[in-house]
């Protein structure tokens, strides 16, 4: 194939046979590639895409995976990354560079109860970092020797590294891939919906939260330093916890002297209408993780910000003074790459100064009045969100909650992206659970936007179930 100098340019019959020739596409079964053609889209702006055949999508997933915040075609993020890589484009983090100080100096205006950041380049690595972090804290410092175990929820994701993975719930993704690492406890998830103790909310004791203490000192308390959660678990089916749900899990958090993690990467960055997803609830977390929106993936960048607490751990490595460190021994090659945090800066500026995650609050109770209309369907079990994430579980029986088949999904999605928009859906996840689609437009959506994306999910779900 001769190569293009100016890549831009192309053929559309010629990339659709090379896709198929090379490119191994995420999360589908592979089949799929050598009968259909993939779509591949080429151009965006606002919440539109176009793929190679020139059809226009309207795409309710904000690029897929819940991270285009600020929407396509953004000029002015474009000139910031190009300004900076030419100016400085990379040097190892071990040195500074003006648009990793003035994002962190951003970060932690945004958390105001925060102190230091940590940059890498993905959701994961962001949180391997903190698991890490949890770990070396664990040989270095005399009260907390021992406390090397992370907790996690059996519904959240934590990333694919195998790191992140072994801190993952969702037993289906999971699957193929152990053994995983040592030292990861699995806790039940806090939804309702589906509650684990069987319970329902206004007549419970908040045993999602308050059975977690007896899991710690089943473990040994001794021996677990961090629990991390996502602050309303995104890819696990859109789930809130009930208010009362993290003050429980903070105290025993801070019984135990067990940091406690948010994983801010899908909820970050006004995605469910404040800034933080944690923000809807009375917590403090030591740690927060982010990525996805940061620089609203027009370039990789994630970070780990961590409370001075923490941060002091390693600066006063009280070990032998001959073999001490004074150090958190770690490193991100990319984490020194400059035109992510010139991104993120023009990104987070576009967020504040068009008032998006307001937007997000305002339309996202538009976008949830609109999808309670589609309650109306049998098929709909329960519709929920916050800001603009939402997420819809079908179902065959009300009564029984019996989940649809992976069939039925499919065939519901098919319908949907039929109708000219792009939803997402719970994905391989979980045996028998994979029956959620999800919305999670950018922040820029209008109302007449919200109501073509439902319009297309009705007409959908009348053709799917008729
Ligand atoms: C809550 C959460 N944490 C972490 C990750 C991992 O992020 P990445 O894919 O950038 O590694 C994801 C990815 O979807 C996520 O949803």
């Amino acid at each position: 194939m001769e190569t293009k100098t100016n890549w831009l340019e192309y053929d559309a019959e010629e990339m659709v046979a090379a896709d198929k020739d090379c490119v191994w596409h995420h999360l589908k079964p592979h089949k799929c590639f050598e009968t259909q053609e993939q779509m591949i889209i080429v151009e965006g702006n606002g919440l539109n895409v176009t793929d190679i055949r020139g059809k226009e999508y309207l795409d309710a997933t904000s690029g897929g995976v819940w991270s285009v915040m600020v929407g396509y075609g953004r000029d002015s993020i474009a000139e910031a990354v190009c300004d900076q890589l030419k100016k400085m484009p990379y040097f190892a983090g071990v040195f500074g560079n003006v648009p990793a100080i003035k994002f962190a100096q951003k970060l932690v205006e945004k958390l105001p109860r925060m102190d230091k950041v940590f940059f890498s380049n993905s959701g994961s690595e962001a949180n391997e970092k903190a698991f890490k972090m949890v770990r070396q804290a664990s040989r270095i410092n005399p009260d907390r020797k021992g406390k090397y175990k992370i907790m996690y929820r059996d519904r959240d994701y934590h990333g694919t590294t195998i790191g992140a993975m072994s801190a993952t719930g969702q037993a289906q993704r999971k699957h193929d891939f152990g053994p995983f690492v040592e030292g990861f406890v699995e806790f039940p998830h806090c939804a309702c919906y589906r509650c684990p103790y069987d319970k329902t909310y206004g007549d419970c004791d908040i045993e999602c939260a308050r059975k977690v203490e007896d899991i710690i000192l089943k473990e040994g308390p001794e021996t677990i330093g961090g629990l991390i959660v996502e602050p309303i678990t995104a890819g696990g089916g859109v789930l809130k916890p009930v208010k009362e749900y993290y003050p429980i899990l903070q105290e025993i958090c801070k019984k135990y002297d067990i940091w406690l993690i948010m994983d801010e990467v899908v909820c970050g960055f006004g995605r469910t209408g404040k800034f933080w997803g944690h923000e809807h609830f009375d917590v403090d977390p030591d740690i927060v993780t982010m990525a996805k929106g940061l620089a609203s993936s027009y370039e990789a960048l994630s970070a780990t910000v961590v409370k001075q607490k923490v941060y002091d751990v390693f600066l006063n490595d009280p070990t032998d003074p001959d073999t001490r460190l004074n150090y958190f021994r770690d490193i991100s090659t990319y984490g020194g790459c400059t035109a992510p945090m010139a991104a993120a800066l023009e990104s987070t500026r576009i967020i504040e100064d068009e008032n998006l995650v307001e937007n997000s609050r305002v339309i996202g109770e538009y976008l949830m009045e609109k999808l309670n209309g589609l309650t109306k369907y049998d098929c709909v079990g329960e519709i929920r969100g916050q800001g603009l994430f939402a997420g819809i579980e079908f179902v065959n029986n009300r009564e029984t909650k019996e989940a649809i088949t992976e069939g039925q999904m499919a065939t519901l999605m098919g319908n949907v992206v039929g109708n000219g928009v792009i939803v997402g859906r719970t994905n391989s996840s979980f045996h028998g659970l994979n029956n959620i689609m999800n919305f999670a437009p950018c922040l820029i959506i209008t109302k007449e936007q919200v109501d073509t994306i439902v319009g297309a999910v009705s007409n959908a779900i009348e053709k799917t179930f008729k």
